[in-house]
């Protein structure tokens, strides 16, 4: 069922969102806003705030954001449609028959169908669990000592010993065969007909941060191969981009998130009281599973195998966390293989003490390099000490690097002076030209501001957007200085030439309208957080005018910057220096 913009915009604006909200969330006004405790992540002190003016909420703690359709949809984990629906309820609104051309709704219900039948095939598997035929299936994850209540939290399932009952069901349902095979569940060849890709096995599914089911792993009744299936890549499942157990950790009160490899570790840690923990899908953890990460928590335990793949596994993941601005520590299983044998064995206490005992990645990865050398023969030593002192090099803050110095000098029995000789040297010597390490560092580091400064500009243009919605005199103010078109951003650009747009139409500027323009998760909490940056105000009208000014003045000159950089000809380029340089002499006033 698809509804038209106007229908949809119809239901938004006869749905407050303060009131929405409040049903939810205790909000209390301050200023123009309501503010309350995020129902998004943890916290004691109230950074979630809902805007009526503008008709949406944003987290300044977690950066949750978004109008009242994405309220329900992250809230009750509604579709968008659901949304709509729930709200146009609400509202006493009668939603018309859809609007849109047949073709139009195959193509945008698409995901919205393989949600349907993934959801109704997860039911399906849970059915045969818990009938007889599921005896033996029970029996395993009783072996594996799963309570009936994780059982149910985590949607286990059966998937029997018929080779294609889940078609036939699905197919009874009036599913097409061409639908089926999109979700992955099924395969059909000319030979066998179609049949199911699960049969008798455990069935895990695997959901999204929504507690939408995008995917299954199975595993065989003990002893088989191979081991676990999973889901093949399908339009909803996209392996490196989700964390089995994200959706249930997200709402973890932990400090921290745990990683791992398995789904019955996390199922098995969930268990024992660890509930934030999440494991990659069966695949090398990726960069993107490390900033999704990074959107929940700022430290991450590492509990991977303790066998030579883990260790291998977790020196990879460390560099990505930390380029993703996550702090990490790895979690010491030994002696056994993995959290959830671990907790069989010592129980939640043992495991709770081997958190608090996790080691700082670093010293983590220093221990594995200790590792290859024989610490017993001088030469081992030496090697050993060379390398450590090579990699202390990575550390471009003095401070932080004569920590490091003498953690290390400390856990291997070295005396901090010659370890700090040592490193001092090899930088010196590990010169690239006349360049050594230490300026290498600076000159990275430069680089680093350089990227920062582009940053500076993509938060002007956010900063902007706020303001634009907030003052709609601005825009005649700005005629001829900016238009959507200076704004480089994509995202930006794309809210900009929506808000000059409706603008230069009505005389208004509608936020929460324009997020409808929007349509994933991650692209709602930037437009949100778009039109929720803090204007510089200290209350007095001179220094508001300034800063006015400067943004302005910034985002134009990344503009023209850009422009430059793609100019071909001569009379391009001269005029672009012309206006870069009257942008000195611009002046707007309030
Ligand atoms: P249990 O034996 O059930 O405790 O499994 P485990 O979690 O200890 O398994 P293991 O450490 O062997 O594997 C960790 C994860 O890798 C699993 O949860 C799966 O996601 C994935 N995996 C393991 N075996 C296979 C396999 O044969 N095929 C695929 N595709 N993935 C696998
Ligand atoms: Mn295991």
């Amino acid at each position: 069922m698809y509804y038209s913009d106007d229908v949809i915009e119809e239901v938004r604006s006869r749905n407050d969102i303060v009131d929405v909200i409040s049903g939810y969330v205790r909000l209390q006004k301050k200023g123009a806003s309501y503010f309350g405790l995020c129902p998004f992540h943890n916290e004691k002190s109230p950074s979630f705030s809902v805007s009526p003016s503008k008709q949406m909420y944003y987290c300044f703690g977690c950066g949750a954001g978004g109008n009242v359709f994405t309220f329900l949809m992250e809230y009750e984990n509604y579709t968008f449609v659901e949304a709509v629906q729930a709200l146009a309820r609400r509202a006493g609104i009668t939603l018309p028959e859809a609007e849109i051309s047949p073709q139009q709704r195959q193509e945008a219900s698409l995901r919205q169908q393989l949600l349907e039948i993934n959801k109704l095939a997860a039911k399906y598997y849970y059915y045969q669990l818990i009938q007889p035929q599921g005896e033996t299936a029970r029996a395993y994850l009783e072996g594996r000592r799963l309570s009936h209540e994780t059982i149910v939290k985590f949607g286990l399932g059966y998937s029997n010993k018929f080779s294609n009952d889940l078609y036939q069901y699905l197919h009874s349902k009036k599913y097409s065969d061409q639908l089926l095979r999109e979700t992955g569940l099924v395969t059909m060849d000319e030979k066998r007909g179609a049949h199911d890709k699960f049969w008798n096995r455990v069935m895990f599914p695997i959901m999204d941060v929504n507690n939408r089911v995008i995917g299954f792993g199975g595993r065989v009744l003990g002893d088989g191969t191979p081991k676990y299936l999973n889901s093949p890549e399908t339009k909803l499942f996209d392996k490196s981009r989700n964390l089995y157990g994200l959706n249930l950790a997200r709402r973890s009160r932990r400090p921290n998130m745990i990683i791992c490899e398995g789904y019955m570790d996390v199922i098995s840690m969930h268990q024992a009281g660890f509930d934030n923990a999440v494991a990659s899908l069966g695949t090398a953890f990726t960069s993107q599973q490390a900033s999704l990460l990074k959107r929940y928590t700022s430290e991450v335990l590492l509990a991977y195998d303790s066998d030579g793949a883990g260790v291998k596994a977790a020196l990879r993941a460390i560099p990505m966390l930390k380029e993703a601005g996550l702090k990490s520590r790895v979690i010491d299983m030994k002696p056994y293989k993995d959290p959830d044998e671990f907790i069989k064995n010592l129980g939640s206490e043992a495991f709770e003490e081997r958190i608090s005992n996790a080691k700082n990645s670093f010293m983590f990865e220093i221990s594995v390099i200790e590792k290859n050398y024989d610490m017993n023969d001088p030469d081992g030593k030496t090697g050993f000490y060379n390398e450590a002192a090579q990699r202390l090099l990575e550390f471009s803050q003095e401070l932080e690097r004569k920590n490091y110095i003498e953690a290390i000098a400390r856990t291997y029995g070295i005396a901090f002076d010659d370890l700090n000789r040592l490193v001092n040297r090899l930088g010196l010597k590990a010169g690239y030209g006349d360049e050594n390490i230490y300026q290498k560092k600076n000159r990275e580091a430069a680089h680093e501001k350089a990227s920062n400064r582009e940053d500076a500009a993509v938060t002007a243009q956010k900063l902007l957007l706020t303001w634009l919605s907030e003052d709609v005199r601005l825009f005649d103010k700005l005629s001829g200085v900016i238009g959507p078109e200076d704004f480089t951003d994509k995202l930006c650009h794309e809210a900009a030439a929506a808000v000059f747009n409706e603008y230069r139409q009505n005389g208004t500027v509608t936020p929460a309208r324009i997020m409808n323009l929007f349509e994933d998760k991650q692209e709602h909490d930037a437009v949100a957080r778009a039109f929720h940056t803090n204007i510089y105000d200290d209350g007095d009208m001179a220094s508001r005018e300034k800063a006015l000014n400067e943004t302005v003045r910034r985002i134009k000159m990344a503009s023209l910057e850009q422009r430059s950089r793609s100019a071909s000809d001569l009379k391009t380029l001269q005029e672009i220096i012309q206006q870069k340089n009257s942008l000195q002499k611009l002046h707007i006033s309030l």
